[in-house]
């Protein structure tokens, strides 16, 4: 249904360069990665100075008739906006230069419908499509509407093309919608399973391309597909890790971060990235030898304050050391002793057992171990505290209950209604409960 970038199509690639605003050259290094990501061969590139976007073309008249020369020029199949477009500036550009244009979001879509593992990734993402598509049904499509004009009895009541198409559109959006319910009601299942083992997850969150799948590949041994593209990774792989003296726990490798990630994507990939806002402790990979560095950090900073997720524990993961020169593995603790921050290789699986020791202790310091005592009057709390899976052991006398908890802090807290973070609360709060 959806028109795919094919392998080794020829493309030009449009940058704007906001008056006012810095270089424009890391951004679009970063645009001609995901260019190729997507199966593209960047062919020609053109950086638009651009003051306010013109409603016609997005870039200036000019800058439109340099580009269709460009285009021409290199034989281009396809034009790439390192922005978002409107569709009629999409379908303008489109007309004026006889080429494919595709905007970022487009682009970014497009990567993650080739790279989408899962059912659930290959729904939520044709969903995302779907909803991108909708928005733009003016294209191209207008001159279908009075095609029927003049058949009597042909036409619908009132209906012209466009609102069938659109109606069929918002069907295909709702059965997809229906089918994406169910495998979420699958995947609440399965969290609340966990939840009743008490079993710690731990997400692995990073920029494409960071390290993420590799560094899961090393610390679980799975064989998940990593190679060097953008978005390896685009559904959670989920796998329970034991041996570490922390116990056993859940490590989830997630969809790669991205700046500006297109809202419908993040609509779509509600559920994936709640298990994140979820985890008990994130470890945040990030390309240690990646100039951009710092920016890809705040990046991902972005999106997890976007989904609710920027207070859950870090493990700050700075991966591919063999780049650097002189690096050597090592964890250290940062943020007054908060955060964990270890050097790796994941690719030369160097520093994986320092990995596993900030792990152990971050999750360890976020467990709570400890016994209580609960009346005969306390039994609503007492079946809360089981159906929570958080009670290990339990003994009874005339007294009432002995339970031993023993459990992750972020577990216990919502039982207390305690706000998150403040395990002084939850301590004094496991104090009056006894
Ligand atoms: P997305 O799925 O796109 O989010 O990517 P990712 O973060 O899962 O990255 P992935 O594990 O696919 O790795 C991206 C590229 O970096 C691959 O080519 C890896 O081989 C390479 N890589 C990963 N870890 C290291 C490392 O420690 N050193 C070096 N030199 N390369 C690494």
């Amino acid at each position: 249904m959806f028109e795919r970038s094919k392998k080794g199509e020829r493309a030009v690639i449009v940058q704007p360069a906001w008056v006012g605003e810095g270089d424009a050259a890391a951004a679009l290094d970063e645009f001609a990665e995901l260019a190729r990501s997507a199966g593209a061969t960047v062919v020609g590139t053109l950086n638009a100075r651009i003051e306010k976007p013109n409603p016609r073309f997005f870039i200036g008249t000019g800058k439109a008739e340099e580009l269709k020369t460009l285009k021409t020029v290199n034989e281009a199949d396809l034009i790439l906006v390192n922005h978002a477009l409107s569709p009629v500036q999409e379908r303008n550009l489109e007309k004026f230069c006889e080429c494919r244009v595709v905007g970022r979001t487009g682009l970014i879509l497009d990567i993650f419908a080739q790279r989408a593992r899962s059912h659930e990734g290959k729904l939520q993402v044709e969903l995302a499509q779907l909803k991108h598509m909708s928005t733009r049904l003016v294209r191209g499509w207008t001159h279908l509407e009075r095609q029927r004009g003049g058949a009597i009895g042909l036409r619908g009541p009132g209906e012209t093309q466009l609102e069938i198409d659109r109606r069929l559109l918002a069907d295909k959006v709702k059965v997809l919608e229906q089918r994406l319910e169910k495998v979420n009601v699958q995947r609440e299942q399965a969290r609340r399973g966990r939840l009743r083992n008490a079993v710690p997850l731990v997400s692995l969150v990073g920029y494409t391309n960071a390290g993420k799948s590799t560094l899961f590949n090393r610390i679980t041994g799975a064989g998940v597909y990593a190679a060097d593209q953008l978005f390896a990774t685009l559904d959670p792989t989920l796998r329970r890790i034991e041996g570490l003296p922390c116990g056993p726990f859940v490590l989830a490798d997630t969809v790669g971060f991205i700046r500006d990630l297109p809202h419908d994507l993040i609509a779509a990939f509600k559920s994936t990235l709640a298990e994140t806002r979820d985890a008990d402790l994130l470890l945040h990979v990030i390309d240690v030898s990646d100039p951009e560095r710092d920016q890809r950090v705040a990046d991902v900073e972005a999106v997890l304050a976007e989904i609710g997720a920027q207070d859950v524990p870090q493990v700050v993961v700075f991966n591919k050391l063999d780049r650097v020169e002189g690096a050597a593995p090592r964890l250290e603790w940062i943020d007054g002793g908060r955060v964990a921050r270890v050097w790796v290789s994941a690719a030369e699986g160097i520093g994986i057992d320092l990995l596993g020791q900030a792990i152990a202790d971050s999750l360890g310091r976020e467990r709570v171990q400890t016994r209580l005592d609960l009346s005969t009057a306390q039994g609503r709390l007492r079946s809360r505290l089981f159906a929570a899976g958080v009670v290990s052991g339990e003994t009874s006398d005339e007294d009432g209950w002995h339970l031993d908890i023993d459990a992750p802090m972020s577990r216990l807290q919502p039982l207390f209604g305690l706000p998150d973070g403040d395990g002084s609360f939850l301590k004094s709060a496991l104090g009056d409960a006894s």
